[in-house]
């Protein structure tokens, strides 16, 4: 019987264009369903762009427009990559939508029934200039765990310490570059701590990867807080149904947005909407997400949703980050590499190609090697896959009209049977997101056919005497592999499963694999897919680069956050500076820190000694790339004791923070120990 699923990917945000990274995701998912649906599933994916919230409507303040024409603008955008990278959503919404609206308010309405919504008073930073309470990341203040400067108001960077944006330090607004101040305001909490036990329960089973489990027992075991799902005005979204001027947070209506996808597409479609979402539902639903947003989708949501009396989802499948020849993609690197640009110089079936070969089950990162892309893609592809059509198919047409034999050859079949029945470990690598076994596995499929027609050789049997018929079952027998393989790829390569449908004149399905295709005609061959050349990733990369540059220039003029509006920190005088010991330093380790996201240990030789410093620079930097290289450290910094260790001095860095983080270098010739002057 055909199993019925409901399959999301997590919502873009509807200010910025999609790129390689996104596409990991969605790839992904694509893949997944379209081999749910080659297995003859009933499966849908319903899928939107996330509209709201407070960085939407900053942005389109900035553009002069409003926040609606940005979000129209940037879905049509996000559409037209989507259909670019050849991506089948049954639908993609938008989460400003009449559908959201109506399951947002749904939702919280059944909460609120159910006393699961509290209401309190809580101090927040108010932006005076701009009018506006301001959102965490729109805070920067000096850190009041380790006094470091310039940090948001959420974390440090640098101790990764968790706070709340009012116990900052010196706080300035990002909106407006002002001190704010603070302000008492009533928010509505979700009361998530109820669902504690619940969630031990739901995130312990077979729903969570298992490392994903592990990772979220840590927060349930501590606890969970009650979560702040309300925003004050101004704020870009729903307006809380009777609570004038307090908006849904945007995590709140977000992943109701999968929800208010599927009720739009099943108003289309005239399906059944309501079967999917109640708690005894038959219908699967899993989610695919990156492993940033993991507490939103395996503590949030299932607490939500259970609170409201629907289902829970069956399964959330989480992805790592895609890392561009083993670099963080980032604008100021140039490594940020937007869908569109990816298709004006590369195909995209390409990519999905390469994604499929890297992807598992797991969640750790993989990088994007673009040489390796290269190698691996002409040679898998062009050179294994297409070039056995292209090597049967020109007989076929010119010597037997096109026709294939009229029986298969009893000796080969099997041989035949044995392709076929590689379907059921493909099939398994498949369903498991195991997509890089999969691909292993059908292009020894595909190896097997060349040697086949390698070591047949029909171009010499056509040259001889009574070999007509021989040379049209080789060419059968491969062509037949052909076939198969191209039906096991499909869910990767969707055009050239169609090229090959038109060329072989037949449609491609798991079932239709049971018997040969004989006495059968096929098309005149025309080519299916070219290498790529190596001038095609330079003329990416150059394009990239100049994008990136012009992007990074636009926000610079655009934000007050960004490094040159900075405000001048009071003066010191030269006695001060004095008192700090700047020592070159080389970078003899670098490692992560279990448990700190954002920090890399150090070992630091400074010439007398080493020293231990932790740096939260990990977002900026891969760990073994750091090693062997030279920096300047503060080598008389007070040792500091922190979470994982201590630290004993701190390295100089500059930039806006994140991923733009630079560490300062000294020219050659400088030694480790030496003093700056
Ligand atoms: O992290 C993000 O990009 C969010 N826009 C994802 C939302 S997924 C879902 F919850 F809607
Ligand atoms: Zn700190």
């Amino acid at each position: 019987m055909s199993r019925k699923i409901l399959v999301t990917s997590a919502l873009p945000y509807a200010n910025g264009d999609l790129h390689i990274g996104h596409l990991l995701e969605y790839i992904q998912t694509d893949i997944w369903v379209r081999y749910q649906r080659l297995m003859g599933n009933q499966c849908q994916w319903v899928w939107a762009d996330d509209a709201h919230g407070t960085p939407i409507m900053l942005r389109a303040q900035q553009e002069g427009i409003t926040p609606e024409e940005l979000i129209e603008k940037s879905k049509a955008s996000h559409e037209r990559d989507i259909a670019g990278f050849l991506l089948s959503p049954d639908n993609f919404h938008t989460t400003h939508s009449d559908e959201n609206r109506e399951m947002a308010e749904l939702i919280y309405t059944r909460l609120d029934d159910a006393g699961l919504i509290i209401k309190k008073t809580i101090k927040q930073l108010y932006d005076a200039k701009e009018n506006m309470f301001l959102p965490d990341r729109y805070v920067k203040g000096i850190c009041p765990n380790c006094g470091t400067a310039d940090q948001y108001g959420d974390n440090c960077e640098s101790c990764s310490a968790t706070y709340d944006a009012t116990e900052l330090k010196k706080p300035i607004s990002q909106v407006s570059g002002t001190e704010p101040e603070l302000r008492d305001s009533e928010q509505h909490f979700f009361a998530l701590s109820e669902f504690n036990d619940m969630l031990k329960q739901w995130t312990a089973g077979p729903a969570v990867q298992e490392e994903v489990g592990n990772k979220l027992k840590e927060w349930l075991d501590t606890g969970l807080q009650n979560w702040d799902i309300s925003r004050n005005a101004p704020y870009f979204g729903f307006e809380i149904p009777n609570a004038p001027g307090k908006y849904f947070y945007v995590w709140l209506d977000a992943p109701i947005g999968y929800i208010a996808s599927h009720l739009n597409l099943t108003k289309r479609t005239g399906e059944n909407f309501e079967d999917s979402w109640n708690p005894n539902s038959d219908v699967e639903l899993y989610h695919f997400i990156g492993k940033d947003i993991i507490n939103f989708h395996c503590l949030f949501w299932p607490a939500l949703l259970e609170g409201a009396g629907f289902r829970k989802p069956t399964g959330v499948f989480c992805h790592g980050f895609v890392m561009l020849d083993d670099n963080k993609m980032s604008k100021s690197r140039g490594t940020f590499v937007t869908a569109a640009t990816w298709l004006e110089h590369i195909k995209p079936e390409y990519l999905r190609y390469y994604y499929a070969c890297k992807l598992n089950s797991g969640i750790t990162d993989f990088n994007l090697n673009l040489d390796d892309f290269v190698t691996r893609v002409n040679a898998d592809l062009v050179g294994k896959v297409v070039n056995i059509a292209s090597r049967c198919a020109g007989f076929i047409s010119k010597q037997f009209d096109g026709m294939l034999s009229e029986q298969y050859p009893q000796t080969m079949l099997a041989d035949y049977e044995k392709l076929v029945n590689s379907k059921s470990v493909i099939s398994d690598h498949y369903e498991t997101r195991e997509f890089g076994k999969a691909m292993r596995e059908i292009m020894l499929l595909a190896e097997h056919a060349n040697t086949y027609i390698n070591d047949a050789e029909p171009w010499v049997k056509i040259k001889q005497e009574g070999n007509r018929e021989e040379v049209q079952a080789i060419c059968t027998v491969g062509l037949n592999y052909f076939r198969i393989i191209m039906t096991y790829l499909s869910p990767v390569l969707p055009e050239l499963s169609a090229k090959t449908e038109s060329f072989l004149n037949t449609t491609l399905s798991m079932a239709a694999l049971d018997s040969p295709l004989v006495n059968h005609k096929i098309e005149k061959f025309k080519p299916l897919m070219t290498r790529i050349e190596p001038a095609q990733i330079e003329k990416l990369m150059a394009a990239t680069a100049a994008q990136n540059q012009s992007a990074q220039a636009a926000s610079a003029a655009a934000s007050p956050s960004t490094a040159s509006h900075e405000p001048v920190k009071d003066e010191i005088d030269i006695g001060d500076f004095e008192k700090i010991d700047l020592r070159i330093a080389d970078i003899i380790d670098a490692k992560p820190v279990e448990g700190a996201d954002k920090l890399i240990e150090l070992t630091l030789d400074i010439g007398i000694e080493t020293r231990t410093v932790f740096a939260g620079i990990k977002a900026a930097y891969d760990p073994s790339d750091l090693i062997g290289r030279q920096t300047v450290m503060v080598a008389n910094l007070k040792p500091r004791k922190m979470r994982f260790g201590v630290s004993s001095g701190m390295v100089l860095a500059a930039g806006p923070g994140g991923s733009d983080l630079f560490i300062l270098s000294p020219d050659a010739g400088a030694q480790a120990g030496m003093r700056a002057k």
